[in-house]
């Protein structure tokens, strides 16, 4: 199935998702429902977006099977010695009881504890109630260490991945580790430096298609799944609206070339 990447332990996860960061209420909860008529089966949230139970009713009302949707929560960076906690009170809003994946949002709390919660993971994703475990914003070598010192890799990494950010050595190590890559603000956050480059406007106008179609379509490619948000509709469709064609080798390589290292994000490890 193209809309779909195998994990490291043989699970499926879509190809792309439905991203829900600053997204509340009801226009939530009708932008999850849209996104899931529109055919998006992966929705990623956090425990820190404060909106896991909107998102638990807009599936719960949706119409979807619950084994049909993969639901990503996250352990906020406060939680990190009180995991167990932490996914009980997630699941208890999310209003399941398993959760398809689950991150550590940040490396933030030094590496011991960042550890100590790995091996709490662990223990959850072997008790059952969750899938899959990952983490987000972690470095090479912090992954390194959850697996020198758990002998465990994490499913998926979750980075800041757009033109203007494409992480290339992270993201091809990971790959030939078998992690499977995210993209959190994969549109770079709507920022309009990168919805208007030239480069991605001349791909767009030669395909008929949206510079953040032309995005989503290269992320897809380069089989990091994406998680683009948004409150409008017709976006929400146009955004998975990328399976009927395909980006050319000097296409891909026009987009390689737009990489300048740009965090269009914060950074809660700088708080540390
Ligand atoms: P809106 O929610 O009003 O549609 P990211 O996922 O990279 O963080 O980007 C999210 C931002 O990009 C939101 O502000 C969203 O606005 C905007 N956005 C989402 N999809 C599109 C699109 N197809 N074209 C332009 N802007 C978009």
């Amino acid at each position: 199935d193209k809309k779909q990447l195998l994990a490291r332990d043989g699970n499926a996860i879509p190809a792309i998702g439905f991203g829900v960061w600053q997204s509340r209420g009801e226009e939530l909860i009708n932008a999850v429902r849209c996104a899931l008529d529109s055919g998006y089966r992966l929705i990623d949230t956090a425990a820190i977006y404060g909106n896991e139970s909107e998102v638990g009713t807009a599936i719960k009302t949706a119409g979807v099977r619950r084994e049909d949707v993969f639901i990503t929560t996250k352990l906020w960076n406060d939680r990190h010695d009180d995991v167990e906690n932490a996914f009980s009170e997630s699941l208890s809003k999310l209003g399941c009881d398993y959760i398809d994946l689950y991150l550590i949002h940040w490396p933030v709390s030094g590496q011991d504890l960042f550890v100590s919660a790995w091996n709490d993971m662990i223990r959850l994703r072997d008790s059952g109630r969750v899938k899959n475990i990952g983490v987000s914003n972690f470095s090479i070598e912090q992954i390194r260490r959850l697996e020198a010192e758990t002998g465990v890799l994490p499913a998926v990494n979750q980075l800041q991945i757009h033109p203007l950010n494409q992480q290339r050595e992270l993201v091809d190590w990971l790959r030939v580790q078998g992690v499977v890559t995210q993209a959190w603000s994969p549109l770079g956050h709507g920022s309009q430096h990168i919805l208007t480059e030239p480069g991605i406007l001349k791909i767009a106008a030669r395909h008929h298609k949206t510079p953040a179609q032309i995005i989503l379509r290269w992320l897809y490619e380069n089989q990091i799944v994406a998680l683009p948000k948004s409150s409008t509709p017709q976006r929400i469709k146009e955004n998975i609206d990328i399976f009927d064609f395909s980006l050319s080798a000097s296409e891909l390589a026009a987009m390689r070339e737009l990489d300048r290292g740009l965090n269009v994000g914060n950074d809660p490890t700088s708080f540390r």
